[in-house]
């Protein structure tokens, strides 16, 4: 296949991601938001089994919505259930990641410097950690350590830290994210198809033949809800991350992913209890002064400072190390042979250009090491030194 013809159905992928996955949040965060917010069932509705109601005005219509304490005494006929949102954001995102990681792999996956694979070995250690991770989750909810929340969520947590770490062991810095991010949604997705899905067949089974539902498929309903509930947040920012290789390009990478995921919980946390009626600030204040702290934690080393008697890099020296290591890739004819077109529309083939994007040049290439992408040029830090003693003369 063409890198044209590849990039069209990345684009086409990337899209139907997006959209699945913002119907899928959409409706989980508006249930979410439905069922803390609901008041208590006016005395006419409770005689109907209601438990909870509410009223909502959107877009030049007023809605009425209740919640039955248990079920409505007849079934409707039209019962909607929410859950292609779910699996059709899993569908697009795993077609995704296998278009970039695995047709890719050479490029995005496997990073020679760390581990070296051939694609077929590489694959096969995505697809263990996706069904694997899915697994020891799915276990691991079913243990007793179910029955104490925190623990069990102190274990996973210690689980995808761990996995983090290893996965950066192995794969390129950016799959090694995504890698998580995919897991984490593979198991949100696979809490629906699994867990919550069956759960409601049984309890629409039982009210039809006029049996209480047993309370297991509710307790575990419960409980995976609620880890879907709190990740929402974590696994977008996962989504993401593949922009800011600040991120999963830092030498701590996975204890930056810790770092987020907590920070992103512990927001959705504040949301959670605002729709209850308690609004407490000091979350989100706290979550602020966490990123802030996060971000001063995670800063770059400043370059050491040019001194005035110290020998200047030349122009042609800075130059020749952008032409050297940059512009197979980044330039009006690029050479290689993965990226025909220049990536990001960086073009570095002249000085001015080079001036031009010195923010993003150190940013990419000297602060973090991520670029040139995979260091396929091999690009050393001596000359990496070099190159951003020269951003410092030319645009300090
Ligand atoms: C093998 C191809 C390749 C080489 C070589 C390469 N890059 Fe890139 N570059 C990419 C790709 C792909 C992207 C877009 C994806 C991304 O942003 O990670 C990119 C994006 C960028 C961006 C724009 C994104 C932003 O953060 O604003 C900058 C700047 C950049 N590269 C700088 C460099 C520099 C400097 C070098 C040389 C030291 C270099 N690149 C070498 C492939 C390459």
């Amino acid at each position: 296949m063409s890198a044209y013809t590849l990039d069209w159905l990345n684009l086409l992928l990337r899209w139907i991601h997006l959209i699945t996955g913002i119907a899928w949040i959409g409706a989980s965060f508006y249930f979410v938001w439905l069922d803390n917010s609901l008041e208590e069932a006016s005395a006419e509705n409770k005689q109907k089994g209601l438990a909870g109601q509410l009223s909502s005005i959107h877009a030049g219509g007023f809605y009425e919505v209740g919640k039955y304490q248990l079920a409505p005494p007849e079934m409707p006929t039209h019962l909607h259930w929410f859950k292609w949102e779910a699996y059709s954001t899993w569908i697009s995102g795993f077609l995704l990641l296998s278009l970039m990681f695995y047709v890719g792999a050479n490029s995005y996956l496997i990073d020679n410097s760390k581990l070296v694979l051939q694609p077929w070995q590489a694959i096969a250690i995505s697809l263990t950690t996706l069904i694997g991770g899915w697994l020891i989750y799915h276990l691991l909810c079913k243990s007793p350590l179910a029955n104490n929340s925190w623990l069990l969520a102190g274990v996973l947590l210690a689980f995808i830290t761990g996995l983090s770490w290893g996965l950066g062991q192995i794969f390129s810095a950016r799959a090694a994210y995504l890698h998580i991010g995919a897991l984490i949604g593979s198991c949100m997705a696979a809490n629906v198809f699994f867990v919550i899905m069956p759960g409601q067949r049984a309890l629409v089974a039982a009210v039809a033949a006029g049996r209480p539902p047993a309370p297991k498929h509710a307790k575990a309903s419960k409980l995976r809800s609620v880890h879907n509930n709190y990740l929402t947040l974590p696994v977008l920012f996962l989504m993401i991350s593949n922009h800011y290789p600040m991120t999963y390009g830092h030498p701590h990478a996975w204890a930056v992913l810790l770092a987020i995921l907590l920070i992103g919980a512990w927001t959705r946390h504040f949301f959670n209890l605002r729709h209850k009626g308690v609004v407490r600030p000091s979350i989100l204040v706290s979550a602020a002064i966490a990123v802030i702290l996060l971000a001063w934690a995670m800063a770059p080393a400043p370059l050491p400072a040019v001194d005035a008697d110290q020998a200047l890099v030349s122009d042609q020296q800075a130059l020749s190390i952008v032409q050297q290591h940059c512009s197979s890739c980044h330039s009006a004819a690029p050479h290689d042979e993965m990226f025909t077109v220049a990536p990001a529309g960086v073009m570095l083939d002249t000085l001015a250009e080079i001036r031009q994007w010195a923010p993003r040049i150190r940013a990419r290439a000297i602060n973090s090491r991520d670029m040139p992408f995979m260091n396929k040029t091999e690009m050393s830090d001596a000359e990496r030194a070099t190159l951003g003693q020269w951003l410092q003369q030319a645009t300090p």
